[in-house]
């Protein structure tokens, strides 16, 4: 099946990786991103190489926090499905400046969701995170489980989304998956992340700064995962729903650094800091759901995950 699809944040990490595995069959994708500062730009840029040789793709720069260049981009292109992941990522920063996060998470959504109502538009996935169960103590985490307690503005932002997709899906029957993405790792994965930043300090034989005591656990999603769950959404996309994407495994980050010990060949020196604002201590997706509804099935494991990133190296 092939789609007009509009993805944001598409010079991102998960953005870019999704825009290459598109185009890989016969659709046709306009991207957009505003190149925003969290990281640098040249990071981004470098992701785009691939695709801007292709002829199905458009891409333009600009914000989603500008109604008029959304209208504009959707009227002009006529997506039947918008990919929505641009976004200010990250718990720390978010606690920083809150305001920003909630102008780019939450009023860009809304910018976007109005847009596609203007457009006829009515088909939308939406990146959303398992930032926003919080400090939740059953595991694993299963989206029927209450997530009112949010303990970061982007945790909360990531909710807010949820719940503006929500509101577009009741008043105007807007088909849209909110995907809950559990920590992805891969190829281009944003440099503020822990897989990318233990791997670097390794290979320069620098020191690693460890928040906690190194028992926090993670569910980390390998990214061939993560687009696979988002194509999966895309084929089977009706109604509202919100659906897990990790891998329902879970390690803690001192295990984590064993591996990349490994896989780097080096010793790690460590320096172990107080736990961080706005972390939560461990994640663990429950993906029956998306299992049955969008026939999703993980395939890479952390150890050769890891093996994977570690090769796809540039920087
Ligand atoms: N990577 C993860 O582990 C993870 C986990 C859960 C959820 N998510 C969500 O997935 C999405 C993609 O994350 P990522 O890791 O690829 O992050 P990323 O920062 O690499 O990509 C996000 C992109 O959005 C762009 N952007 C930010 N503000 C924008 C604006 N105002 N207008 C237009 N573009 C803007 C950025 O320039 C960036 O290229 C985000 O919504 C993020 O919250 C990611």
């Amino acid at each position: 099946m092939t789609h007009r699809i509009f993805v944001t944040g598409a010079a991102g990490f998960i953005g870019s990786n999704l825009v290459d595995s598109l185009l890989k069959t016969e659709n046709q994708v306009m991207g957009i991103d505003n190149f925003d500062s969290f990281y640098d730009r040249t990071i981004k840029e470098h992701n785009l190489i691939e695709a801007l040789k292709n002829p199905r793709y458009r891409f333009t720069e600009g914000d989603i926090r500008d109604p008029l260049f959304i209208d504009d981009c959707l009227t002009s292109f006529r997506p039947e499905i918008i990919i929505h992941l641009a976004a200010k990522a990250g718990v720390r920063p978010s606690i920083i400046d809150p305001q920003e996060y909630f102008n780019v998470n939450v009023t860009g959504t809304l910018n976007i969701l109005e847009a596609m109502k203007k457009n006829s538009i009515n088909k939308m996935i939406f990146a959303s995170s398992s930032s926003v169960y919080g400090n939740n103590t059953k595991v694993p985490f299963s989206e029927t489980d209450n997530v009112d307690y949010p303990i970061s503005p982007y945790a909360a932002s990531k909710k807010a989304g949820e719940l503006l997709c929500h509101t577009y899906h009741s008043l105007y029957r807007f088909d849209i998956f909110c995907l809950r993405f559990f920590t992805v790792y891969g190829s281009r994965q944003r440099p503020d992340l822990a897989i990318n930043k233990f791997t670097r300090a390794l290979l320069k034989d620098e020191q690693i700064l460890l928040y906690g005591d190194g028992s926090t656990s993670r569910d980390y999603t390998y990214i061939d995962d993560i687009i696979q769950g988002i194509t999966g959404s895309v084929n089977n996309l009706k109604g509202y729903e919100i659906i897990n994407l990790g891998e329902s495994k879970t390690i803690s980050l001192i295990n984590l650094v064993s591996v990349l010990e490994k896989y780097t060949k080096k010793k790690a020196r460590l320096k172990y800091l107080p736990m961080q604002d706005g972390d939560v201590i461990q994640t663990f997706a429950d993906i029956s759901k998306a299992k049955k509804l969008i026939n999703y099935m993980p395939q890479v494991d952390i150890e050769t995950g890891i093996q994977n990133y570690i090769k796809s190296l540039e920087y």
